[in-house]
């Protein structure tokens, strides 16, 4: 007889404490409740941490996503991309008419810029590559300038998992060898607004851009009287309210922290699979922001070593599905790409529970779960 378990682990999880929702509460009675003095001191914080010139605060990271291709990209523009992924990142390519181009990844789960650079001398007209920083990793940041300079290049960073990270001296979001970078500050991500996205950029020709696009494609300037607005591109709302960027805001004065938990937890996970057939995706990097912690595990049945957990309580979780097989891609005549690396990552690829609040008691049950099972 099975025994019913009474408590879950989560794969990921907010860290809010008291001071978070004071700062929501606060702004619950002030005059402005949207676009206000929070979302710019939200920005402003944004942009200083990661150390880009600009940021501009949005409602997702898929906001964050669309926003941006719709400033760099035309109809029909080729984006190499990564398989590995939300499909956020691959979707915003589509939703401005551009068309992606999956390649395969490396080891390590982020896509592989030497096989974009082959991409690239055998088609000059690829216009830009979105890559992930996928699990909170930066990719390869002497790579990403070297395509840059040489093929001039389009690049946009999504490095929804990885506020915090670092990689060869440069932080996510600097954009040192990027046009753009994006965040998502959904719940599970390493730090939170409930829901939120931002793009930081140190280009001040995007910036205005962006800020239009994200507020209907409207401008107002000086010389308008106070009454008037142009329409100057077909725009969205994807504006952020006060009370989610005064929530962004404590956040940020933790994240270091935060990352400092999860990499502690990374750690401890590194240290423990020691010896082991359980083999981390990478090898303990302090650059990483952890946003998630995937190992690789030799198990005949996938599906059956992550029920057995589950029934344990221990949420495991699988990142990702490669995007190019989803049916909606298959429909576009995606799915039959070469991308051998990305399909033997998907057959042993498990995510597991990490966040700040994990105990070490938890933990170590998630460990003892996995061993007792491999
Ligand atoms: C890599 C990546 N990009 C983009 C997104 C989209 O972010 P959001 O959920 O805030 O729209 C996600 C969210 O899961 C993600 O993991």
């Amino acid at each position: 007889m099975s025994v019913a378990v009474k408590f879950s682990i989560p794969y990921g999880k907010q860290t809010i404490s008291q001071d978070d929702i004071d700062a929501v509460t606060e702004v619950m009675s002030a005059p402005l409740l949207t676009t206000g003095p929070k979302a710019k001191s939200f920005e402003e914080a944004v942009a200083s941490y990661c150390g880009a010139k600009y940021c501009v605060a949005v409602s997702n990271g898929t906001a964050a996503l669309h926003l941006a291709s719709l400033a760099l990209l035309k109809k029909d523009d080729l984006v190499l991309t990564t398989p590995n992924s939300f499909l956020a990142t691959s979707n915003a390519i589509l939703y401005v008419g551009a068309k992606p181009i999956f390649v395969d990844i490396m080891r390590e789960g982020n896509i592989d810029l030497d096989l974009c650079e082959k991409e690239l001398q055998k088609n000059p007209k690829i216009k830009a590559i979105y890559a992930v920083s996928f699990s909170g990793k930066m990719v390869n940041q002497e790579k990403l300038k070297a395509l840059k300079e040489k093929y001039g290049v389009i690049i946009l960073e999504d490095n929804a998992h990885a506020i915090g990270a670092t990689k060869d001296g440069v932080k996510a979001g600097s954009c040192k060898n990027s046009d753009c970078s994006i965040f998502s500050f959904h719940p599970v991500k390493n730090m939170t607004t409930g829901e939120g996205g931002a793009i930081t950029t140190n280009s001040k020709e995007l910036y205005e851009k962006l800020l239009m696009l994200r507020n209907h494609g409207m401008v107002k300037t000086a010389d308008m009287a106070p009454w008037e607005y142009e329409m100057r591109a077909l725009g969205f709302n994807y504006r952020i309210t006060d009370f989610q960027c005064a929530f962004g805001i404590s956040q940020l004065q933790k994240i270091d922290g935060f990352l400092e938990k999860r990499r502690a937890i990374a750690k401890r996970y590194h240290d423990s699979f020691e010896n082991t057939s359980i083999k981390p995706l990478y090898d303990f990097d302090e650059g990483s922001a952890y946003h998630l912690f995937v190992v690789r595990v030799p198990y005949h049945d996938k599906r059956e070593l992550y029920e057995k957990l589950i029934a344990k309580g221990v949420g495991v979780q699988l990142h990702y599905i490669p995007i190019n097989k989803q049916p909606y891609y298959k429909e576009l005549g995606y799915g039959d790409e070469y991308t051998p690396v990305m399909d033997k990552y998907y057959e042993e690829a498990l995510s597991l529970p990490i966040y700040p609040l994990l105990s070490v008691g938890e933990q170590e049950y998630v460990i003892m779960c996995l061993k007792d099972m491999l």
